[in-house]
């Protein structure tokens, strides 16, 4: 078992009966997906999940998870998730599969999120290893990176996979990935990003988290605030 699987089995043991549970997005999403499957097997398990993204819908649904829509809910009781880059303090980067909105939304509306991980995913600072992506209005797109650009920002919009088309969010917008000074703090990073108009959403998960599962070697760390 690899440390991704150990970290998405750890955190189905906080699964109840009656739980209204947000599944997250990536690869240790998909673990975790596959743990509660399996106890709702074997022990009978009875919940209810809340995708953030249509690959993760369909996963449930093979792994024969009972689905409601984000539109149907209010709040929700656990939501599990990855991350892409996790600081001592717990602030996060996310949305490298371009589901931002669905991921903060969830983040936002559950009781508990608990972001689960291996150690290769520990930062001092967002934007360590991975630049930023930011979830634009199609129409703004040009005009937001000109906004970051003054703010000493680089980078550039996102082009698809086969690299002829630029790429499209699960909501239908562009994603701009920049990098930023690194004497930026994730606080006024957070702010920055919020503060500038046809932003839709963007990946610094910034004051969310309060709970972090971490394996490294097949041992688990519990990181909280
Ligand atoms: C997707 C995410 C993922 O949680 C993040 O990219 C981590 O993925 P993985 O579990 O495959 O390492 O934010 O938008």
């Amino acid at each position: 078992m690899n440390d991704k699987q150990l970290v998405a089995i750890e955190a189905a043991k906080l699964a109840t009966n009656g739980m209204l549970i947000g599944l997250g997005t990536g690869s240790t999403a998909n673990y975790f997906i596959e743990a509660l499957a399996e106890r709702q097997a074997k022990e009978g398990l009875n919940i209810q999940t809340v995708a953030s993204s249509t690959i993760s819908a369909i996963k449930a649904q093979n792994c024969g998870l009972a689905l409601v829509t984000i539109s149907q809910i209010k709040q929700l009781d656990l939501y599990v998730d990855g991350a892409d880059e996790i600081t001592p303090k717990l602030s996060l980067l996310k949305g490298r599969g371009q589901d931002l909105v669905m991921e903060k939304l969830l983040a936002t509306a559950a009781k508990q999120f608990v972001v689960v991980a291996d150690k290769s995913k520990l930062v001092s600072r967002i934007g360590e290893k991975f630049v930023i992506p930011i979830e634009v209005m199609p129409n703004a797109w040009q005009m937001v990176k000109q906004q970051l650009e003054k703010h000493g920002a680089s980078g550039d919009i996102r082009l698809n996979a086969g690299q002829d088309n630029v790429a499209i969010s699960a909501q239908g917008n562009y994603v701009l990935d920049m990098t930023f000074s690194a004497s930026l703090n994730d606080k006024a990073l957070n702010d920055l990003l919020n503060s500038i108009p046809g932003i839709v959403e963007h990946g610094v998960f910034y004051g969310l988290a309060r709970q972090v599962l971490i394996a490294d070697k097949g041992q688990i760390e519990v990181m909280s605030l």
